[in-house]
């Protein structure tokens, strides 16, 4: 009878047992899960299994199905038919696959369109987007959202008790390709949202400051989107950063609301997430914390970005895949990368040939930027359609291994190995836990620089970039993050051009100095209040406490120019922006400004706060070479030791691991200790080789 009693109560628990397991959103224990796209859709049912056992054979572990077949599941609207996804998830349970779903809201079917076209956005130019390409349904339209629920909640009921479904993929990175909608729809919503923020016509008028040039508002009907092709100048710089507000809200509005339809109907231990370009200015990630987790999508060669030395251009830059890992992850806690470029694709400015190596380079530093999965795009070459030329898993002929495969098929062999030696609970070695660095990330100041950025040479991205790529050369664990997070677990905190903020937030840095933290602000950092409002005080008032100034202003030069600064005894070049500063009378001048009129003047200065201290750069230069210096300076002065990697090479501890990898165009050599334990590669790196030690 005890006994029974036990079992008893053991069964009793059981459920709460396993949901508690089942709320951990995906596994730790498989360092990273590996898996492709597949798209049963565009291939004969024939094949099917013959390329679903294949995925398996290479050593994969998931697959994912749906995000452009509406309508396959809805030929005519009403009849659903899915049966023939019924059957590629069987095949893929038989083969031991896992699978992503994804709702197919990023391809309305014609029918859908060609009956209601009021659901189709309408770009900057007044064109409505047709039918013939993806995307071109309006997050605002409530006819387009019928629609979507109904198709979403039928995948839901139906695949909710699939034990082969792993987690849901929302849309397919949803962003309009990086063009704001001015259809009837997006008009009418963004004049909803601001009446709710501002809730009457005076408030607006206000924020918006619309007595410069007569463009006061009676009503919150008079208002249109603000749009640059429809005024001679640009438009009202207040309107814009709502505007931008508004579709970061519509676009992350419509994937939490298809969360919620998923929800009602599917388990706890299938997760939710959507892809999103990590570079694209439209959609902000921030703005998905609801989500269980957010992922990326990464390409990296497609003739746009020149990498390191004269091979990197079929290799991509080293923060690129550094950068997404270490600001996603930190969104929720969790993220993967939803797809990673399989090798050459079609859509670049022009589309070179990866370099050998490279994909499987690529899956290493997402595994060192602690990613959950990764998921290949896409597993067969497409032989219609418009990516024709975009490499796959299998060649054009569905049955030989491409290159890229080639490199798939080592890592995951490699993946076993690894998981050997894995250990989540591994704490980092204490000289890397000491570099931790935060790098504050600001949405509202990058969209409302991108509107005024005063010189064409300003850019917000890159900036950013430019720190981050120095902490990779300190070997410094990053994480990029924003305003909600706690600041004093990181010794350094950097605060890029911070344009937009409150005075709150300015007190929370100081306490963050005085505390002990070593605070390192940049330039345009406090100019305007929340409203992108100048202050009603000197320029970036707010901050001359916290940086030691008494005043500043700023000065840009024209392309091709550049001007100096002195500091320590040499001399360095800025040329893209320059804050000069009036220090105040105990404020240390670390580099001072060596031409032009306001020779002499601040161009780098320091203070202390408290226990810890602040350190703040007025130029940005292409060459970083100030910024670089600085930052050395500072964490020297703070006693935290630095590594100096070449450029091109990245090193990152995680999970226990030692993770080296080389995008630059030469052999490198990474130091690696006597007494570690080599488990991937070796210590003499030809370009895109990775090692890994213990
Ligand atoms: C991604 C997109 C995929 C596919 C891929 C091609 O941006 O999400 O659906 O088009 O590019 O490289």
């Amino acid at each position: 009878m005890k006994n029974y009693l036990y079992l008893l109560s053991i069964f009793l628990w059981m459920p709460i047992i396993a949901l508690s397991q089942q709320l951990k959103v995906i596994d730790n224990d498989k360092l990273m899960e590996i898996g492709t796209y597949y798209y049963p859709e565009q291939w004969p049912e024939n094949e099917w299994e013959r390329d679903i056992k294949k995925i398996k054979d290479l050593g994969l572990e998931f697959t994912h199905y749906g995000e452009f077949a509406w309508s396959t599941m809805e030929p005519e609207e009403g009849r659903y038919n899915f049966d023939w996804l019924d059957k590629a998830i069987e095949l893929a349970a038989k083969h031991n696959l896992k699978v992503i779903l994804c709702t197919p809201t990023p391809t309305p079917p014609a029918w859908l369109t060609n009956k209601h076209p009021d659901v189709l956005i309408k770009n900057s130019e007044g064109r409505i987007i047709q039918h013939g390409g993806r995307q071109q349904a309006s997050w605002n339209s409530l006819v387009y959202r019928n629609y979507v629920e109904k198709i979403v909640t039928m995948m839901a009921k139906r695949y909710a008790n699939n034990k082969t479904v792993w987690g849901w993929q929302i849309d397919n990175e949803p962003s309009h390709y990086s063009s704001f909608d001015y259809s009837d729809n997006a008009q009418k919503a963004f004049r909803q949202w601001l009446e709710k923020k501002y809730t009457t016509i005076n408030n607006l008028n206000t924020a918006w400051g619309t007595a410069f040039w007569s463009q006061t508002y009676n009503n919150f009907e008079q208002i249109i989107i603000p749009n640059g092709k429809e005024t001679l100048q640009k438009p009202n710089p207040h309107a814009m950063l709502d505007f931008k507000r508004f579709t970061g809200d519509a676009v992350s509005d419509f994937v939490l609301w298809q969360q919620d339809l998923l929800k009602k109907h599917i388990p706890a231990h299938q997760w939710v997430t959507t892809n999103l370009m990590a570079d694209h200015s439209i959609v902000d990630p921030l703005r998905f914390k609801k989500l269980d987790f957010v992922t990326y999508t990464k390409y990296l060669v497609a003739g746009f970005d020149m990498g390191h030395g004269e091979q990197g251009f079929r290799m991509g830059s080293s923060n690129a895949i550094g950068f997404a890992n270490d600001w996603f992850r930190n969104i929720t806690g969790t993220t993967g990368v939803m797809e990673l470029q399989p090798g050459q694709v079609n859509w670049g400015w022009y589309n070179p040939q990866t370099m050998k190596g490279t994909v499987r380079m690529w899956i290493y530093h997402v595994m060192a930027g602690g990613n959950k999965f990764v998921c290949n795009y896409r597993f067969r070459q497409p032989l219609t359609g418009l990516e024709q030329y975009h490499y796959g898993i299998m060649q054009t002929d569905g049955t030989s291994v491409s290159t890229s495969g080639e490199e798939y098929t080592q890592v995951a062999k490699e993946l076993r190995l690894l998981r050997k030696e894995y250990n989540p609970e591994a704490t980092a070695p204490k000289s890397y836990s000491d570099r931790k660095t935060a790098i504050l990330y600001s949405t509202d100041s990058r969209w409302d620089m991108e509107h005024q950025p005063q010189t064409f040479q300003w850019d917000y991205v890159k900036h950013i970039n430019k720190y981050y790529k120095i902490l990779q050369s300190f070997v410094a664990p990053v994480d990029v993050i924003d305003e909600t997070h706690d600041f004093s677990q990181y010794p350094v905190l950097i605060v890029p051009a911070c344009q937009l903020l409150d005075k709150k937030l300015v007190a929370r840095w100081k306490e963050y100095a005085d505390n002990g933290g070593h605070l390192v602000i940049t330039c345009r950092t406090g100019q305007k209040n929340r409203q992108a409002h100048l202050w009603n005080e000197k320029l970036s008032a707010p901050i001359y406490d916290l940086i030691g100034a008494e005043e500043l202003f700023f000065d840009m030069l024209p392309e091709e120019r550049t001007a100096h600064i002195k500091m320590d005894g040499n001399n360095f070049k800025w040329n893209n922006w320059a804050d000069v500063v009036k220090p105040s009378k105990n404020t240390e001048i670390w580099a001072s400004y060596s031409d032009q009129f306001y020779e002499g003047k601040a161009a780098v200065t320091r203070t202390k706060s408290g226990k810890g201290s602040v350190t703040f750069i007025g130029v940005d230069s292409d060459d970083a070479k100030t910024e670089t210096v600085v930052l050395k300076k500072v964490y020297d002065r703070a006693n935290i030791g630095t590594e100096n990697l070449p450029e091109g090479v990245v090193m990152q501890w995680k999970h226990g691991f030692w993770f080296a990898m080389n995008y630059s165009s030469v052999v490198q050599t990474i130091n690696i200790p006597a007494n570690s334990k080599i488990i991937i590669g070796q210590k003499d790196l030809k370009p895109a080789e990775v090692v890994i030690w213990k």
